[in-house]
């Protein structure tokens, strides 16, 4: 398996003051995937579904809260900083660009 996402989960805290506890938002819950080589893979969902927020997770630009993603068998969420940047030139993602993907008339 190219990648691999067991139970991931996400949660965003924010914090409501001081002593008070802080807000907790789950914006994924117990994610799990897999993706073979060569294999194209649609993630469809409503907007706020967490499709971006799971892309951040896998590049390591998020870290998650429980779970684990795979990269070629190697655990991602427990490399170094350089073991990934080492895998950024495999790795990448297509920012959404609302003018190049808008039909002009
Ligand atoms: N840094 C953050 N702190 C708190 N909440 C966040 C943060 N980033 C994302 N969220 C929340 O996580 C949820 C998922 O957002 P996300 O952007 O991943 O959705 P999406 O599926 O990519 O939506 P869209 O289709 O609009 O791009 C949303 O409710 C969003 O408000
Ligand atoms: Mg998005």
């Amino acid at each position: 398996m190219l990648l691999k996402l067991d139970q991931v989960t996400k949660e965003f805290r924010q914090s409501t003051g001081w002593g008070r506890p802080p807000k907790v938002f789950t914006a994924l819950k117990d994610v799990s995937l897999s993706i073979r080589e060569g294999e194209s893979f649609g993630l469809v969902g409503e907007s706020g579904s967490g499709k971006t927020t799971l892309t951040r997770c896998i590049l390591r630009l998020e870290e998650i809260t429980s779970g684990s993603i795979y990269f070629d068998g190697a655990d991602l969420t427990r490399m170094s900083a350089s073991e990934v940047r080492a895998l950024r030139s495999q790795i990448q993602i297509v920012f959404q660009d609302p003018y190049a993907s808008t039909t002009h008339a």
